[in-house]
């Protein structure tokens, strides 16, 4: 299988994590892709023009991240995704979906705002910047009430992939200030070997 991916894109890392934990390294080969090669020059690849997008042995697609995640989790035999149960009316699949949701939206807005920036000077809207930056920070708010527990799910991966890229993108943020929970919490996940071989980086 073929994951075309960029080092800096928090949607893919998500996917490069589950390939470490679950050992999928020698199945699945990584192929990085610039950001200058993507929107019409890969439709080719992905209709969407984005990244992540795996490709299968007998030439298929299957996209975007959360779709990604969850098929290398059954390859692997993982447990990222939890079971659903009936017994409960939000059971630990809705939550690990819906955190996985939280981080992603994150993602967006942050990615969102490193675009916008990316724009000249003259185009550039900070009402727009300031749009994002807002949702960014009602996402860490909610990702702060969330008790995570040893029990890894795509919600866990999801949220430190937001957080490693507002490190990355937003250095300046402070968005540990008033987030205990969270910044506890990300302090230790960070310490996986899978999280450590895919920290962001740049690549226009
Ligand atoms: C970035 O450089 O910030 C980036 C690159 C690809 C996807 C998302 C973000």
């Amino acid at each position: 299988m073929k994951l075309y991916v960029n080092p800096a894109s928090p949607f893919a890392r998500k996917a490069r994590i589950i390939v470490r934990e679950l050992n999928l390294t020698e199945v699945v080969e990584e192929i990085i892709v610039p950001r200058a090669g993507l929107g019409d020059a890969f439709r080719a690849i992905n209709p969407l023009g984005k990244i992540p997008v795996l490709v299968l042995r007998d030439g298929s697609t299957i996209l975007d991240s959360p779709v990604i995640c969850e098929y290398l989790n059954d390859v692997g035999g993982g447990k990222f995704f939890p079971g659903k149960s009936l017994l409960r009316e939000n059971s630990g699949h809705w939550r690990a979906l819906t955190i996985a949701a939280i981080g992603d939206g994150i993602c967006d807005a942050a990615v969102a705002r490193a675009y916008e920036l990316l724009r000249p000077a003259e185009l550039q809207s900070e009402a727009v910047v300031q749009k994002h930056l807002r949702a960014v920070a009602a996402g860490l708010d909610v990702l702060e009430r969330v008790r995570f527990t040893d029990k890894i799910t795509i919600g866990d991966i999801a949220a430190a992939c937001a957080i490693g890229y507002l490190d990355f993108r937003i250095p300046d943020l402070g968005w540990r200030e008033g987030r205990p929970n969270l910044r506890d919490w990300y302090e230790k996940f960070a310490q996986y070997p899978s999280m450590k071989a895919t920290w962001p980086a740049a690549l226009a």
